[in-house]
């Protein structure tokens, strides 16, 4: 028998014929219906009426200077799940408020409280890819800066945004009957949700929902990016309905959408995505570089002398097809393939480091030392990569040596061990890590997500891999159960989306730290280039922050000058 999670992750053929009704995908003249009134004829939709009278009044200072802001807290669908007990980073916590998961915090400053058309600053907090319960980013007697380079929250109130906090499932979490219930889609659907409440009631709430700007950073980095592409692609329709969320009409077949849930703008910070791809892209990226100096043993067994290497070398191997497979392309036409992926990379770190020698910056010369924090510790690493020519402000980079680049990351912090992001239970990993846990079906704990992983699982009795289930990867696949897996991976992955008929935010702002390891640059160079190459995006601003780590919302004066250009052109 199916259990109801299954069933509800059967993808979706839907027929929508029903004239009036707003399908989302595609079609430009559904685009002028998309500010929403509550006047829905849905008594889900009704229940999730804004009620403007239902806030607390918090006083803060910006700059200094008092602001009082209006806060309003809503569990923004119909049918919440009552969650029980939250892990995160292996700590389980009981839950005290059931609903946080799906429930967000608007917050509005008292000057914007008439103001139809101010942006909606939309933040997504589940690092890790974890759960994240809704947390208010603005406190009463709390003081904000707007002129700091790390104060989005001061920027964005300064500025006059609508801040919202919003929670989502993810993974990590248990439910009241016992289920994991925060498996992907999950924390995508949830931020749908939550996007589609803003919509619906739109013309009671102060802000515009046609102005939503989504800001994350690594998980919520990655969930801004599969947000942002995939702007009200139908497929999310079963998973919308099942929670009650605004705008959802039928059932099965027949399910349709009244409302709209693409965002204007993505700000995403080291956003890790495509987590279905994102081993192939790390063991291709690091293959040639892992060592026991960079790389940490498994359960006591070191890098050289287990299974690593020759895991790196097989799941590396699967990147070319994968990549090429993707048809992306350059801006002078030719494919991007990983035979020029590397030069491209190559290109952005010199830009980078070109304009921070304009910008005075003294960058050590061939020989010297970098001074590089990871991780709160700063240690002096030598540059052998980075030859200039010429002096002062209008130096130049003569050339980089990137395999030396790639070690010169991975000194001062080590790489991911083998497998880095479906790393449960293989290469004698004992422990429920990298995003295994995000995968698989309600009744389990987790699901190894890649064929490597899949076919070399060695944990008896988790219901995962062919040690198992008796089948392979390929064969699991093309079953029922596999074919959920396809579409879990499948809507959180912002590459499934760019470049079809959803309806990707026009405007993306995306960082990778210089020398963030988490991710493979070549899964950020690939995503920017979708992003690129997709007609709905407007315009893209994606650069490798100098000697910046594994982090978000560390140029908070960039990425606020970007939203405001972007917004005040769009008037
Ligand atoms: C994050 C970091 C990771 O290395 C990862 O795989 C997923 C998320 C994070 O910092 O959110």
């Amino acid at each position: 028998m199916k259990k109801p999670y299954q069933m509800l992750l059967k993808p979706l053929a839907v027929a929508i014929t029903t004239a009036g009704l707003l399908v989302g995908c595609g079609s430009d003249d559904n685009k002028s219906s998309s500010t929403s009134t509550a006047a829905v004829a849905d008594t889900e939709d009704t229940a999730l009426a804004f009620d403007a009278s239902n806030y607390t009044t918090a006083t803060i200072t910006v700059d200094g200077e008092n602001m009082t802001v209006r806060q309003y807290s809503m569990v923004y669908v119909a049918n919440p799940i009552a969650m029980a007990s939250a892990n995160r980073m292996g700590s389980t916590s009981v839950v005290t408020n059931p609903y946080i998961y799906q429930t967000m915090i608007v917050t509005v400053p008292e000057a914007s409280l008439e103001n139809q058309t101010t942006a909606l600053y939309f933040m997504v907090n589940n690092g890790g890819w974890f759960n994240s319960p809704a947390t208010a980013s603005v406190t009463d007697g709390g003081s904000y800066v707007s002129t700091s380079d790390s104060d989005n929250v001061g920027a964005a109130l300064k500025a006059g945004y609508v801040l919202v906090d919003v929670g989502t499932r993810s993974r990590g979490l248990r439910a009241e009957d016992g289920t994991y219930a925060g498996k992907a889609p999950a924390p995508v659907v949830d931020a749908k949700a939550a996007i589609r409440y803003l919509r619906l009631n739109d013309s009671l709430m102060p802000g515009s929902a046609e102005r939503i700007v989504v800001n994350g950073t690594s998980g919520g980095g990655g969930l801004t990016s599969a947000i942002a592409a995939s702007g009200n692609s139908t497929d999310f329709l079963p998973f919308l309905d099942a929670i009650g969320a605004a705008g959802v009409t039928g059932s099965g077949d027949t399910l349709a959408s009244t409302i709209k849930d693409d965002v204007f703008a993505a700000v995403a910070y080291c956003p890790i995505n495509n987590l279905g791809n994102a081993d192939a892209g790390y063991e291709w990226q690091y293959n040639a570089i892992r060592s026991d100096s960079n790389t940490g043993a498994i359960s006591g067994v070191a890098y050289s002398a287990g299974p690593q290497p020759a895991a790196s070398a097989e799941i590396a191997a699967t990147f070319p097809e994968y990549l090429a497979g993707l048809g992306l392309k350059l801006d002078d036409g030719t494919s991007l393939t990983t035979d020029n992926i590397n030069d491209e990379i190559v290109a952005q770190l010199k830009a980078e480091i070109e304009r921070q020698i304009a910008a005075g910056v003294a960058v050590p010369a061939y020989g010297e030392n970098f001074s590089v924090t990871q991780r709160g510790v700063t240690s002096e690493v030598i540059n052998d990569w980075l030859v200039l020519s010429g002096s002062g402000t209008s130096a130049t980079v003569e050339s980089i040596d990137f395999e030396k680049f790639l070690k010169f990351v991975t000194t001062p912090i080590a790489l991911k061990t083998v497998v880095a992001f479906d790393a449960t239970a293989v290469n004698g990993n004992t422990s429920v890590s990298g995003e295994t846990n995000l995968f698989g079906n309600e009744n389990y704990e987790y699901s190894n997500f890649t064929a490597w992983s899949w076919d070399n699982n060695e944990v008896v009795a988790d219901g995962s891999g062919t040690d198992d289930t008796g089948v392979t990867w390929a064969d699991y696949m093309s079953s029922s159960d596999g074919e959920d897996l396809a579409t879990q991976l499948k809507l959180i992955n912002p590459l499934s989306y760019l470049n079809t008929d959803a309806d990707s935010a026009p405007h993306w702002y995306i960082r990778h730290g210089m020398i963030d390891r988490d991710t493979a640059f070549a899964m950020q160079l690939a995503l920017y280039t979708a992003v690129k190459n997709d007609p709905n995006v407007q315009d893209v601003s994606f650069k490798l922050p100098y000697l910046v780590p594994h982090s978000g919302n560390y140029d908070v004066q960039e990425a606020f000058a970007w939203i405001k250009e972007t917004l005040d052109a769009a008037n």
